[in-house]
């Protein structure tokens, strides 16, 4: 049989890197090696009681059955507004501005192919989720790097970008608090991206998967929250971290009522949404807010502690303990590359990571630990980190 080649948008993203990685972590798990894995961005605590019997209860509703609205369920949108309300001071019309998403990648991946032709800029920060990149490149669009460094506080330096290149942009992503980074971005950096993108006439695609993800200070500010961030923006939410909800697959879009009503209309071609009794349950755990996530982020709060104690026995200073997402970005040492680090935890101290290269050329030098797994193992591997004198 002759393989049929891909379609071209598909062939042009970068190869996957993670082949090698992927096998040597399959090996040592069939050595059966103790592997503490501190690479997935999935929680590992069940989602919170309250909402798994709310789903419970909505799924024996024969109304729920049938197919879902194109915009969601208005139980779930109201619901979606009274949280912006309480959480980010922020008012919507769940009517026009919040619509029901399958998951916030959802929308993510979608908004280039209803916003972006060929010949469009879509502005990528780097390092970052990788779905930004590779939906521009199924738009036929041209992915622009923002390089987010530590100098400037993984932030994007929107005066390094040309002109002619905002000139040409469609499309701006921008995700704080930041996968991979764990940077939050303070309201002077979302008032210049609002002066920036009222300018030139792009469109803001917040991701905002871990904005409630807070453990230390002050919460992170929800883009729309900054005046005039509603004219040309929109926010991707998302319940999975929020409630340790990855599985479910539900988020929301929320923002300038226009750009909600286009992704929408534009999924309706592909999906027929998100399961109505998923969609109530989903209700429950944005009106239950302030009893469920405060519990969860502790938990992510006592961990990163965890971590840092380790790292500090271990001599290593130069990072920022995160004060939310459950990520630490964290500079690979004597000279490795990403891959390099990656490897030598593996097999000198069966700890599994990401590297930095994972999320794009800008990361190089830096792997990501993610804070899902027990503060008892996490000390633990700090502990394997040091005798194995990395
Ligand atoms: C930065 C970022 N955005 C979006 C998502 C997608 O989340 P979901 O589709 O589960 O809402 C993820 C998931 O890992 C993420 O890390």
């Amino acid at each position: 049989m002759v393989p049929t080649a891909y379609a071209h948008r598909f062939a042009q993203l970068p190869p996957y890197i993670f082949v090698e990685l992927d096998r040597m972590r399959a090996e040592a798990v069939a050595r059966g090696e103790d592997i503490i894995n501190l690479g997935i961005g999935d929680p590992d605590q069940p989602t919170p009681r309250p909402i798994v019997e709310a789903l419970i209860e909505a799924a024996q509703n024969p109304a729920y059955h049938r197919y879902p609205s194109n915009a969601g369920l208005p139980a779930f949108r109201q619901a979606a507004a009274g949280y912006y309300a309480r959480q980010h001071g922020v008012k919507l019309d769940p009517e026009t501005e919040i619509a029901t998403l399958i998951g916030s990648k959802d929308g993510i991946a979608h908004m280039p192919l209803a916003y972006a032709d060929p010949g469009d800029v879509v502005l990528v920060p780097e390092p970052g989720y990788p779905v930004y990149r590779s939906s521009a490149l199924f738009a036929g669009a041209e992915p622009y790097t923002m390089p987010l460094r530590r100098a400037n506080g993984f932030l994007p330096d929107l005066d390094a970008i040309p002109d002619a290149i905002y000139a040409r942009t469609k499309i701006m992503y921008l995700n704080y608090p930041n996968n991979p980074t764990a940077a939050f971005a303070p309201r002077s950096f979302f008032e210049a991206v609002v002066e920036r993108a009222a300018k030139h006439g792009f469109i803001v695609v917040h991701d905002a998967a871990y904005l409630d993800v807070c453990f230390a200070g002050e919460p992170a500010i929800s883009f729309l929250s900054v005046p005039g961030a509603r004219e040309v923006g929109i926010e991707m939410c998302s319940l999975s971290k929020t409630f340790n909800m990855t599985g479910w697959r539900i988020g929301f879009v929320a923002g300038r009522s226009d750009l909600v009503a286009g992704l929408s209309s534009f999924k309706a071609n592909i999906d027929s949404g998100v399961f109505n009794a998923i969609q109530a349950a989903g209700a429950v755990a944005l009106n239950q807010f302030d009893r469920l996530v405060p519990q969860i982020n502790l938990t992510y709060h006592d961990r990163v502690n965890a971590l840092t104690a380790g790292m500090a026995a271990l001599g290593w200073e130069d990072y920022q303990a995160p004060r939310g997402t459950f990520y630490v970005w964290l500079q690979t040492r004597g000279g490795l590359t990403s891959m390099e680090m990656t490897k030598a935890l593996l097999q000198k101290a069966s700890i599994v990571v990401v590297p930095g290269l994972a999320f794009g050329g800008e990361g190089e030098g830096f792997f990501r630990m993610a804070m899902t797994t027990s503060a008892t193992r996490i000390a633990e591997a700090c502990e394997r980190i040091k005798e194995a004198g990395l």
